[in-house]
């Protein structure tokens, strides 16, 4: 049975019974009431109170949530009546290009959903850094804003929903990229798993590494070009300038998780054995493997200029970045960035978009008055 001072875990919290000794004595600190000391918070298996923002530790978790909030937009405010009448004209698109459009939107429909379940389901409870956890908040509304733009093109040009939808299901170059990423969402998802011993907290850091290194990081690459080309080219703007804001919230997205990931390593050397980043590399490999078949899958003939073995090129360019940015070495010597325009894309400042459609300065909501 329990006693009296087992069902209150903290001193501070235990009532004044008669007969017991005034509360004016000052309570002593323990553990749960200590005030938070940057110095003890940890990304992962921290003790420090998670509700308690400030001392902050990782400025650049904090920044990061700010330059997310200063880049807001929604999908509504783009106009997109070109697009409608270009997906109407028999002679404005060719068969090629409204299968990139389609297989496009087949991948990212449910992509992004993907995404924001395994930050709100997952990832958030395994960190222990609050300045973390903010940014978490705001990657998984800017996950949201993802899937309300990819319907919003959907719906705009009046595509069959069954079809785009379903695509994760029915299109193979897509199920299998989804396929390789859910094991890793559903270790954090999954109400059994914790963290704490070396195994689990590999286990964690992988999942981390793939979702911000292979799906976020490269597996968005060949559609977000895909649909810029179509955009260069004149076509498809109003989509192409949504692509262009998803894009530059998806590179802080995985740069946010990149510095996540080396932040965890610093904090836990013992994580990163060469066993371990073998099995990275090998998973890396993997990742640029399939992102090549889809995009095979979505450009059978060369289309807008752009072709299959160009991205092949592509991938293997970006998979070196995402291999020196968490500190291994790059897998794929040599590979060099055929399209050197897409920086410019993920550069893109608020105030001038590339497609000169709209003006893009975020407006927050009118002036209140209380009266
Ligand atoms: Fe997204
Ligand atoms: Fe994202």
């Amino acid at each position: 049975m329990l006693s009296f001072e087992d069902t209150f875990s903290s001193p501070a919290l235990q009532p004044v019974m008669p007969g017991m000794k005034s509360a004016a004595a000052p309570v002593e600190p323990t553990a749960a009431t200590r005030r938070v000391r940057a110095e003890d918070k940890r990304i992962i298996n921290g003790t420090a109170d998670v509700n308690q923002l400030v001392p902050f530790k990782y400025k650049w978790a904090w920044d990061k949530y700010l330059s997310g909030c200063a880049n807001h937009w929604m999908p509504q405010e783009i106009n997109m009546s070109r697009d409608i009448a270009q997906w109407k004209d028999p002679n404005a698109l060719t068969e090629d290009e409204r299968r990139v459009v389609k297989r496009n939107l087949g991948f990212f429909v449910t992509a992004d959903s993907l995404a924001a379940n395994n930050i709100v389901l997952g990832t958030y409870r395994h960190i222990t850094a609050p300045e973390c956890r903010q940014y978490l908040l705001r990657q998984a509304f800017e996950e949201a804003i993802h899937t309300h733009a990819y319907q919003y093109i959907v719906e705009s040009l009046g595509l069959d929903e069954g079809e785009i939808f379903n695509a994760y299901h029915e299109v193979q170059s897509i199920r299998d990229k989804d396929d390789f990423l859910i094991p890793f969402i559903e270790t954090l998802t999954d109400p059994n798993f914790t963290t704490g011993t070396p195994e689990n907290d590999q286990k964690l850091l992988k999942s981390l590494i793939v979702f911000a290194c292979i799906m976020e990081g490269l597996f968005f690459y060949v559609g977000f070009a895909q649909i810029l080309a179509l955009g260069r080219q004149n076509k498809m703007t109003g989509a192409a300038e949504q692509y262009q804001y998803i894009l530059r919230d998806e590179s802080m997205h995985c740069n946010f998780g990149i510095d996540l990931i080396n932040t965890i390593k610093l904090e836990n050397p013992h994580l990163w054995t060469p066993e371990f980043r073998e099995e990275i590399r090998v998973l890396m490999q993997k990742g640029v493997e399939l992102e090549y078949r889809y995009a095979e899958d979505t450009m059978p003939r060369g289309v807008l200029g752009l072709n299959a073995s160009m991205f092949k090129e592509y991938l293997r360019f970006i998979a070196n970045r995402r291999c020196q940015q968490i500190g291994l070495d790059e897998l794929y010597p040599n590979a060099s960035n055929p399209f050197p325009w897409m920086s410019e894309m993920i550069d893109l400042k608020k105030e001038k978009n590339f497609f000169e459609t709209r003006v893009t300065e975020y407006q927050t909501g009118g002036a209140l008055s209380w009266d």
